[in-house]
């Protein structure tokens, strides 16, 4: 398979940081899966090497900057050592949470606990791996359909992720001295584990949600992986600080 560089992906052990890990195998990239726990971020090395690709695990909780800044620290010796010479050409800040409730149920845990993973994570892990990236690099963060049409109780998550454009747009041109690319991806309701799994799993939430996309249907997680893909793609070199919506066409 080609050399196409080192991508990393955060959240990588499941849903759509695993489907991404594997798109990104697939188009020749080694990939550096970032887990929370060291056997899910295992789970997808062994996906990636059993059809050919490559790939490392890293435990990182990207809730902690120190853990973020260890992780990174532990990394770069053995990038160095497993493949010499590859640079790293893409990040992809891919971990999230949602903590879904209304106005008057929202804890202080919960919105603390959303922005540490879905904004603060992320910003700090561009940080950590900023001075690493290959010039010419790309960057993608996960946003959500949910930071452009609204929907009840979802205002601390809707806001995370708006938050993460807005940071993707200003870090634009900071990053864009080096050639370096920044984009968010703002899947609309897709079938993972996410929220309890409810887009998979709860058959009437399911329908109920397709039925609100103009393709008629909630996303599969490769759909998502496919679109990261895509993005990080030269096709799409001339394209920054952008938002791009990958929903089937959710609450147009
Ligand atoms: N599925 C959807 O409908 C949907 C729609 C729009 C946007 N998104 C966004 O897409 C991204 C992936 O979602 P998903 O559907 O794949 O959700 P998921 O199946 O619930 O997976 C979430 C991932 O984030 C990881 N994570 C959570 N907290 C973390 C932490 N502190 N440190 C490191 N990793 C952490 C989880 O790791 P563990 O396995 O260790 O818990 C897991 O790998 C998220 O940013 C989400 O907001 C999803």
């Amino acid at each position: 398979m080609t050399d196409t560089g080192i991508a990393v992906v955060t959240g990588a052990g499941r849903g759509l940081g695993q489907a991404t890990s594997l798109a990104l195998a697939q188009r020749g990239y080694r990939v550096v899966v970032a887990a929370r726990s060291s056997d899910a971020a295992q789970a997808t090395v062994d996906q990636i090497t059993g059809v050919g690709g490559e790939a490392i695990p890293l435990v990182l909780d990207i809730a902690a900057i120190a853990s973020i800044r260890a992780a990174r620290d532990r990394l770069l010796p053995m990038l160095a050592e497993t493949w010499p010479g590859s640079r790293i050409q893409v990040l992809v800040n891919n971990a999230g949470v949602g903590h879904f409730a209304p106005l008057d149920e929202v804890t202080g845990d919960d919105f603390d606990d959303t922005f540490a993973v879905n904004v603060r994570g992320p910003l700090f892990l561009i940080q950590a791996f900023a001075p690493h990236l290959a010039d010419g690099a790309r960057v993608v963060s996960l946003s959500s359909s949910l930071s452009r049409h609204v929907s009840p109780a979802t205002a601390v998550y809707a806001a995370s992720k708006a938050a993460v454009e807005a940071m993707s747009r200003s870090l634009a041109p900071e990053l864009g001295r080096r050639g370096i690319r920044i984009n968010t991806i703002a899947p609309g309701p897709t079938a993972t584990d996410f929220n309890g799994g409810a887009m998979r799993d709860n058959t009437e939430l399911r329908l109920g949600l397709g039925q609100q996309t103009a393709l008629g249907r909630v996303g599969e997680p490769t759909e998502i992986a496919d679109a990261v893909a895509a993005l990080v793609s030269e096709d799409l070199r001339w394209v920054t600080g952008e938002r791009i919506e990958v929903s089937g066409g959710v609450l147009m």
